[in-house]
């Protein structure tokens, strides 16, 4: 690849971005919203960078007109957004809240008089508080609300909506929310932690009945997981090994299941001390055939052996000499290596990198200019591993960025810009970055010019 280089993407190649619910929208106390586990965690003290929470975020629950205004100025093709299960339902079950069903209706039609596809996700982390209390991912009933509240998404929007994600990045919500008790609800109990991953892989597979059930326009069907590429930390066999049980838990622990029907038999025999049983049946319903894969990327791992690490005695490391971010490393190859992984090992249908972006410090500069060439130089070499796949014959259909506006970045709340949007959080005033209008010049392209 010389400078200079333009790399062509294929001509149906999809250009999207992604957001979340519960990150941008606000408005926890409108239109007939519940709570969510959310709410509850950002209100509680300590959980979240300088207290902050979600109420306000964006605020678009009321700007979203505009918002999706700015996303037609970039020219995406596709415009990746959750429902939040709240909104829909309030209380996680029973009586559906129709103020709630009509935003996204709204959302979705100013999409489609766009021209932009929606893609929505089902689950973006924020659980009707009141199924929490009821037990929540944990308890198997939560599985089954999660399915009847597809069919009730589907039987409003399943006539315009066809790209369906039912979970994002369950490992996060599983163990960040049952393990560390980093996320909401905070829980710190391994047993928890493994239910929770069940129940969600189990759940997709209901939901994903429910909307081929239900949908009016033939639904394709996928998931988005955060998988990263493990490397050890040196090449001692400790370490080596070490790696290796870290994408047992991080990678073959979702993949597996949904691809081969069974949990990776090293991992179950290291983990049997927290595992609960599949009931019977279980392991079909989690493998059922998916339309595509979506995969999010940010980072790889690189971990060494720790004895002190409960189960899997390893963790993450931080190696010298790098390159990194306000949260991870910059790690463009493990791009390619993770599509080309998964499509080998795996062979999904196809693939689409469902997020990728980069937290940087933007700022305006004197002129109200927000210049990121960071966030551009990221992007670029990240799209240049993505062409790469493509060309070595993985078939990726679309790339997502994360995100299009500034955003409530969950535990770091908003100190991390993730968009090709600047949002001015005391005003709620947007301005395209830079690399917003670069993105743009890419999708109109459809090519990267290195
Ligand atoms: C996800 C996310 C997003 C984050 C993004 C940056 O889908 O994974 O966690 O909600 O904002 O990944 O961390």
């Amino acid at each position: 690849m010389d400078r200079g280089e333009l790399l062509t993407f294929p001509a149906s190649f999809e250009w999207g971005v992604a957001s979340s619910a519960y990150q941008i929208e606000g408005a926890v106390d409108e239109g007939g919203r519940g709570p969510s586990i959310w709410d509850t965690f950002c209100h509680s003290p300590g959980k979240t960078a300088r207290g902050e929470t979600g109420d306000v975020a964006a605020d678009h629950y009321h700007r979203w007109e505009e918002d999706i205004r700015l996303l037609s100025q970039l020219g995406v093709h596709v415009y990746r957004f959750s429902v939040g299960w709240p909104r829909v339902q309030p209380t996680g079950r029973g009586k559906v809240n129709e103020q709630g069903l009509d935003f996204y209706d709204r959302l979705v039609d100013a999409l489609v008089a766009r021209n932009i596809v929606p893609c929505l996700t089902l689950y973006h982390w924020d659980l009707p508080q009141a199924l929490q209390d009821a037990g929540g991912w944990p308890s198997r009933d939560t599985a089954r609300y999660f399915a009847d509240y597809a069919a009730i998404v589907a039987g409003r929007l399943g006539d315009r909506v066809t790209h369906w994600i039912t979970h994002n990045e369950p490992w996060v919500a599983a163990f960040a929310g049952h393990f560390t008790g980093e996320h909401a609800p905070g829980i710190q109990d391994p047993m928890a932690a493994f239910q929770t991953a069940h129940h969600l892989l189990l759940s997709h597979g209901l939901a994903s009945e429910a909307l081929r059930a239900t949908c009016r326009r033939k639904p394709s069907i996928g998931l988005a997981l955060n998988l990263n590429p493990v490397h050890p930390e040196t090449d001692s066999e400790a370490d080596r090994e070490a790696a290796q049980r870290f994408d047992g838990v991080l990678n073959r622990w979702f993949l597996d299941p949904l691809f081969r029907g069974t949990y990776p038999e090293d991992m179950v025999e290291l983990l049997q001390a927290v595992l609960t049983p599949a009931a019977e049946g279980d392991m079909k319903v989690i493998s059922t055939p998916i339309d595509w894969l979506g995969i999010n990327y940010y980072s790889r791992t690189v971990a060494r052996r720790d004895p002190d690490f409960p189960l899997i005695e390893a963790v993450e490391t931080h190696p010298a000499g790098r390159e990194y971010s306000q949260m991870w490393e910059i790690y463009p190859e493990g791009m390619y290596e993770i599509l080309t992984r998964v499509w080998k090992d795996y062979q999904p249908p196809y693939l689409i990198v469902t997020e990728n972006g980069i937290p940087v410090a933007d700022e305006p500069d004197f002129d109200g200019q927000v210049r990121d060439p960071r966030r551009i130089d990221y992007l670029r070499q990240h799209l240049a591993q993505v062409h790469r796949a493509i060309a070595d014959g993985v078939d990726v259909r679309g790339y997502y960025h994360w995100s299009p506006t500034d955003n409530f970045e969950w535990a770091h709340g908003y100190g991390k810009r993730f968009g090709l949007i600047y949002i001015d959080w005391a005003t709620q005033q947007r301005t395209v970055k830079e690399s917003g209008w670069w993105f743009r010049r890419v999708i109109e392209a459809n090519g990267v010019e290195l």
